[in-house]
């Protein structure tokens, strides 16, 4: 076999078979494929795509490049949930303790924070002694007696799709369907999970802009993981505006304790109680899907997903005080400043991706991997989509405890909002649910 040829071949819209994927791949993790074909091969991948056929093996080889992890003698059925990305999408803190209220085991591994969204394990970090990285039989123990564990992804998961990634995102290859398809869905098929909702996020805040490309990288998603035998769902959701009311990392801890408390902001809560309903659904517990999210509700009101989610952080080091008192047990700001409006109307859109890089600018986010966040920074938003407002009322409040003057920081974020003398609508939440 020979790389010009399959270089060739893909860039004339002809389907690579499964030898072929894998003499590219292998010969690029072992280096005997330099990374200027690889960037030419990923290139004829973005502009020629991959049938669903070809996906599905292109994805179980990069799975293959690193560990597998088995969770069959784990017992129970096994459900986890992948969102694409967002700004406030602090979801999974809520989800996933609640899913194991209902009887589920939520292996879940996330990720850190970059760039204008945010990251599950930074938010987790930002309760005292709550460790990311335990052991393999840890994790495997707690999955067993708790039902539910949150932790990091290793370097060994799908290590073709790291290096593939690095490449992708110096070559202008990264917005391709297929090329996201697989590198979500590696990481997830070697996590082991046997069923998956996905939350593919729409709108000015997301990776997908438009929701018709949303739709389709779900349904490229789907594809790849009933190729796998895995149980799969997705929905696609609104982030052309941040979800909740907090966006940032100690707060969004908060406001998953408010969620569990029943007393959470109603757009993340109902987000919430879909995917859990969905999870439950898809692990055949429950047929109807609103009677999986009554159940659903009903655990979020009645301190269920709360006592779990307490159970975690407990059996991985935290301190459990934060569902009693999160204020006493999460670092408070030592600066904040209120956004004001600068006139009268309406909230007519906000760019969302602004706002989430408004939060990165007070230290809550990273623009580098290696770069270190500010756990208490962060913004409570208090005016959203279709809100009235009036001249010099609170927009906003940011906060932070390394950005001490935060003018900059209130420019932005009025720059990520337009204001209207008209009505209107909010836009919807959930676009569609593909099952
Ligand atoms: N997230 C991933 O894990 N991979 C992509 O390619 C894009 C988003």
């Amino acid at each position: 076999m020979n790389t010009y040829d399959l270089i060739f071949k893909k860039r004339e819209g002809e389907k690579l078979e499964h030898e072929e994927l894998k003499f590219l791949i292998d010969g690029f993790i072992e280096e005997k494929i330099p990374q200027y074909q690889m960037s030419a091969f990923l290139m004829a991948v973005y502009f020629k795509g991959m049938t669903p056929e070809e996906l599905s093996d292109f994805t179980n080889i990069m799975v293959k490049s690193g560990e597998e992890i088995d969770l069959n003698d784990i017992g129970g059925i096994t459900v986890d949930k992948h969102s694409t990305g967002g700004v406030g999408d602090g979801v999974s803190l809520s989800l996933a303790p609640l899913a194991a209220s209902l009887g589920l085991v939520v292996p879940m591994m996330s990720g850190r924070g970059l760039g204008h969204t945010g990251g599950t394990l930074d938010k987790l970090e930002s309760i005292p002694g709550y460790r990311i990285d335990i052991t393999r039989n840890s994790f495997k123990d707690q999955l067993r007696k708790v039902g539910v564990a949150i932790i990091g992804q290793t370097k060994n998961i799908a290590p073709a799709d790291k290096k593939m990634y690095s490449l992708r995102d110096v070559t202008a290859t990264v917005d391709s369907i297929p090329l996201i398809a697989a590198s979500i869905m590696s990481k997830k098929l070697a996590e082991g999970s046997s069923g998956l909702v996905l939350d593919v996020k729409t709108g000015s805040g997301a990776f997908m802009r438009k929701t018709e490309d949303a739709k389709k990288l779900a349904k490229a998603m789907l594809e790849i993981g009933r190729y796998n035998n895995r149980k799969m769902a997705a929905v696609i959701s609104d982030m052309n505006q941040p979800l909740g009311r907090s966006i940032g990392n100690a707060n969004e801890i908060k406001q998953a304790v408010e969620i569990m408390s029943g007393k959470g902001p109603d757009d993340i809560t109902e987000i919430t109680v879909v995917l859990a309903g969905m999870m439950l659904q898809l692990s055949g517990r429950q047929k109807d899907l609103k009677t999986a999210q009554k159940a659903a509700l009903a655990n979020l009101n009645n301190g269920a997903a709360l006592k779990k989610f307490g159970d975690m952080i407990e059996a991985q080091g935290g301190d459990r005080k934060v569902c009693s008192n999160p204020d006493e047990v999460l670092k408070q700001p030592e600066y904040s400043a209120e956004v004001k409006s600068p006139e009268n109307g309406y909230i007519e859109a906000m760019d969302t991706r602004k706002v989430g890089l408004t939060a990165l600018s007070l230290g809550a986010g990273r623009e580098r991997v290696i770069d270190k966040i500010d756990h208490s920074a962060g913004i409570e938003v208090f005016k959203k989509i279709s809100d009235k407002v009036e001249a010099g009322e609170t927009l906003a409040v940011l906060s932070s405890s390394t950005v001490k003057n935060m003018e900059e920081a209130k420019d932005m974020y009025i720059n990520s909002l337009k204001i209207t003398k008209d009505k209107v609508k909010s836009p919807e939440l959930i676009y569609d649910i593909i099952n």
